[in-house]
């Protein structure tokens, strides 16, 4: 059985669920993300002055670096499909006295914002959560202006994500699903198959594509907290470990637990992971 690629109304609700615990690990996610993050800006071209709109933007953290390059005189509209992170991006965008920052709940899939002319778009993270990628790659072309940039931020291949493959593999195949399709549309790593998003950003119509590897180190104090990182705040595993009873859902922590504890050392747990940085042009 193949589990279906969740749609825009499963999204929400699964996000929504997700949303609090997102929220609370963003020191941890800025840690492990922030450089990336500025190299996604940089490829987007994302400068003073701009106006940048930022897709599935989650608890705002990107959109916070992204407002902040822009500056007064440019803008930001955070989006995603779960109106409780739009809620979360809306207070920290707030927070942080980004004024020049408007939130929108939108589905990548169906953005409705043709002809917006942004002069940039980015997506940290969210782009190989849709259920059909190519159909959100033309929805964000057709917002941006002909020459405006785009840069997605993906997980690369299941080997050099092992902290991200071993979770979901074992609690999918614990759920009863087939662990081995690691590149099943909507699931964390289902763009990371080699090729594929520079394929999808050609046939969306991208121009001057390129797609930069990126490692970096994810890391938490301990294994307990990156397990309590995916049990509140990945809403993709959260669903999975719905579907089981109470049993299987201990049984399938348990062997989590044992397949990541080698990543602990003397006084902290560190996992490889590598992200790709895919960008093009309108
Ligand atoms: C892994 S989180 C990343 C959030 C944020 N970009 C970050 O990096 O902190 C994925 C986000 O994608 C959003 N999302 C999932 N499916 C979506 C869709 N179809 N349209 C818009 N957003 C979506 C979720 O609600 C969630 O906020």
């Amino acid at each position: 059985m193949r589990k279906p690629a969740p749609s825009a109304r499963d999204s929400a609700r699964a996000w929504d669920e997700a949303a609090a615990g997102w929220e609370a690990q963003t020191p941890h996610i800025r840690a492990w993300l922030a450089e990336a993050t500025a190299e996604m800006l940089d490829m987007a071209d994302v400068r003073p002055g701009m106006r940048v709109l930022d897709l599935a933007a989650g608890a705002g953290d990107q959109s916070c670096d992204a407002a902040r390059r822009v500056g007064c005189d440019g803008g930001v509209l955070a989006t995603d499909v779960s109106p409780r992170m739009v809620a979360a991006a809306a207070a920290r965008l707030r927070s942080a006295g980004h004024g020049n920052a408007r939130c929108m709940v939108a589905d990548c899939g169906a953005l409705g914002l043709d002809g917006a002319n942004f002069d940039a778009a980015i997506c940290r993270l969210g782009l190989m959560l849709l259920p059909d990628p190519l159909r959100g790659l033309r929805s964000v072309r057709r917002a941006l202006r002909p020459g405006g940039r785009f840069c997605a931020m993906v997980f690369s291949e299941p080997g050099a994500n092992v902290c991200v493959d071993i979770v979901v593999s074992i609690v999918a195949r614990r759920a009863g699903l087939p662990a081995g399709d690691r590149y099943r549309p909507g699931s964390l790593l289902s763009l990371g198959e080699p090729g594929l998003i520079e394929d999808l950003l050609g046939s969306a119509g991208f121009v001057d594509i390129t797609v930069r590897r990126k490692r970096v180190t994810l890391g938490m104090a301990s294994l307990g907290d990156y397990l309590a990182f995916i049990r509140t705040a990945a809403a993709p595993v959260m669903g999975m470990l719905e579907m089981m009873g109470d049993a299987a859902r201990r049984a399938a922590w348990a062997e989590v637990e044992e397949a990541l504890s080698p990543f602990s050392g003397a006084d902290r747990w560190e996992a490889p992971t590598e992200l790709l940085l895919a960008a093009g042009a309108r």
